[in-house]
């Protein structure tokens, strides 16, 4: 039987860095509210979950402005708080008792491909949690006080991004910890209570779109498949079989559905 999964949106930062009048997460994207793009995905990968949006208490009638406006799938709304732990916990209040899982996604990730949200449903279902990650392309080095720096080892390090899907007894109790700066996205959360997570393979094109940059980067990406017809990313592309020109296999390929490293 499929779990019963419930989807958290969190949307409520005031996204300072993107710089502008409108929050990052109200802005077209292809012609539609960014934060939509975040939603479309979910519903399509899940169909019938229950799915909260987390909005700033600002913006909650501009956005049932914008939902008035653009086909959106269903969803509900709740407003968040002063850290993205405080949106998520106001999240978890406002889903359905009776989940098995919780998926809980930044709404600043509107090219979150459907595969890697059922990829990590389905690794969630079998191993209690689930967190993308994706190998760096950069370097890296550790700064001091004193001015110096130190190299790091890159091919131990990854980057972590979202949905992040956990068993939703979980991830409730861990909520129920106190606020710790510590804690920069669930994962961290539950680890504090004890419980370790399985890692699964993440997507580049699921990037967290934060300076301007990003926007434009995620614009272009949606154009050039728009004019393709290819809707599908490069993960899906390798999985059908497809070995044809550079960036389809990738170290971020090991593993499939299951658990990485
Ligand atoms: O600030 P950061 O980029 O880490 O935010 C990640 C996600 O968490 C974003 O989608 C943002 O809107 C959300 N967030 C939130 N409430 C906050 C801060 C961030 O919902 N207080």
């Amino acid at each position: 039987m499929e779990p019963r999964t419930g989807v958290i949106v969190v949307a409520a930062g005031s996204g300072s860095r993107m710089g502008g009048a409108l929050p990052k997460q109200f802005r077209l994207l292809g012609g539609r509210p960014l934060l939509a793009r975040s939603i479309d995905a979910f519903a399509k990968a899940l169909p019938g979950a229950p799915i909260v949006v987390v909005l700033p208490a600002g913006y909650v009638a501009y956005w049932h402005n914008l939902t008035a406006r653009f086909d959106m799938a269903p969803h509900t709304v709740t407003t968040g708080g002063t850290e993205r732990f405080h949106s998520v916990r106001n999240g978890l209040a406002a889903l359905p008792q009776g989940l098995d899982l919780i998926a809980v996604h930044d709404g600043a990730r509107p090219l979150v491909p459907v595969a890697l949200i059922r990829r990590a449903v389905a690794l969630a279902a079998a191993e209690g949690s689930a967190v993308p990650v994706i190998r760096p392309a950069d370097s890296f080095r550790t700064t001091e006080a004193d001015g110096s720096s130190h190299p790091v080892d890159r091919s131990r390090l990854r980057a972590v991004q979202t949905p992040q899907v956990f068993d939703a007894t979980l991830l409730e109790r861990a909520y129920r910890s106190d606020f710790s700066a510590s804690f920069t996205d669930d994962a961290t959360l539950v680890e504090s209570c004890g419980c370790s997570v399985a890692l699964c393979a993440g997507e580049r094109r699921n990037f967290k779109i934060t300076e301007p940059e990003d926007l434009l980067l995620a614009e272009a990406l949606l154009a050039a498949e728009t004019e393709t017809g290819e809707a599908e990313t490069p993960r899906e592309r390798h999985e059908a079989g497809y070995r044809g020109t550079a960036g389809t296999a990738s170290d971020d390929f090991a593993g499939g559905a299951g658990p990485i490293r």
